[in-house]
């Protein structure tokens, strides 16, 4: 079972987006995926039409111990969710008179290992707030959700700073990707932006970028991910690149893992050829860039799903 955190200490950066659609992504690709909301905002849990009362809602694991077990229900798309409430956010205060209030949602998962091939956690835009570090704290690896704005370099390199710092108090070694999103090919600003934050995290960014689409803001309004609403949508498109993407990450069982120069403790077992980043160019009259070598071994769960994104490397 893989467990990944959508994390970012700002709001706004993609994270519920992605915890959406890449689970409907994954999902299409026959992955037996969980997700869970961890924000009292439950964006993720309205984003898929879903609207619980409290007493279904992830807040009754950590305020109650409910098992999380019963608060699991499926969610347009193909995959499980576990819906959150506003209630939720009293977690914060209980954990203040609680001892390890951060490894929660860690033991509750443990009954869950052989349900699910991966469990994502949507996380709050916070870095410090013990819902987030339960996530942290329970996941394999956090990826790092980066909207390609302005000063997104800057915000990315204080995320990982900030979560490194985390992980690392939580007694975990850090595992920390990143990824691109609302990426404008057009906007030169936001081309040279990506080229740099590539130079910097190299191989933790991920090479699938998540372009803007005004599908993805509609398929939220819709309550599904955008693979129902507009599957044949940049966004459905970026999306399966990115599962497959991480998909291809998984196989290497941890204990052969090289740490890598950046430190992070991941790795890419079939890395795809890079180019270098000084060359990286994305201008329209150039042929398309490089693509992530596509798996076509019949075992590939991937291999039914039709795309990839023209901005991966
Ligand atoms: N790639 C994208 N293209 C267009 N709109 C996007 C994209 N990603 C996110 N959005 C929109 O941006 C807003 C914030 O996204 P969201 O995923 O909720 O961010 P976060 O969870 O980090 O706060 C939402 O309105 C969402 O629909
Ligand atoms: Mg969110």
């Amino acid at each position: 079972m893989q467990t990944w955190a959508l994390a970012n200490q700002k709001g706004g950066t993609g994270k519920t987006t992605t915890a959406i659609n890449l689970s409907a992504s994954l999902a299409a690709a026959g992955q037996r995926v969980l997700l869970l909301d961890m924000d009292p905002q439950a964006h993720a849990t309205l984003g898929l039409g879903c609207h619980v009362e409290e007493e279904h809602s992830i807040a009754r694991t950590f305020l109650d111990d409910v098992p999380l077990a019963q608060l699991v229900r499926a969610a347009p798309g193909g995959f499980h969710l576990v819906p959150s409430t506003l209630g939720l956010a009293d977690f914060e205060q209980v954990a203040e008179r609680t001892i390890g209030p951060e490894r929660l949602l860690e033991r509750e998962l443990e009954g869950f290992c052989d349900r699910y091939d991966w469990v994502l956690f949507d996380c709050p835009p916070r870095a410090d707030g013990v819902l987030t570090l339960n996530a942290i704290r329970a996941a394999t690896t956090t990826l790092m959700v980066v909207e390609t704005g302005s000063f997104a370099l800057q915000g990315a390199l204080r995320a990982r700073g900030l979560f490194e710092e985390k992980i690392r108090d939580l007694g975990r070694c850090p595992s920390i990707r990143f990824l691109a999103t609302l990426f404008e090919r057009s906007d030169p600003f936001s081309r040279e932006l990506l080229v740099a934050m590539q130079a910097r995290f190299g191989q933790a960014m991920t090479d699938t970028v998540i372009r803007t689409d005004s599908c993805l803001r509609r398929a939220c309004a819709y309550g599904a991910p955008v693979r129902i609403s507009d599957p044949a949508s940049k966004g459905a498109l970026d999306y399966d690149a990115l599962a497959r993407e991480l998909f291809q990450l998984q196989p290497l069982p941890s204990a052969d893992v090289e740490e890598p120069a950046y430190g992070s403790g991941v790795v890419r077992p079939f890395a795809p050829p890079r180019a270098d980043s000084a060359s990286l160019d994305f201008s329209e009259t150039d042929p398309k860039p490089e693509r992530v070598e596509v798996i076509t071994r019949a075992e590939d769960p991937f291999s039914s799903l039709e795309a990839q994104s023209p901005f991966s490397v």
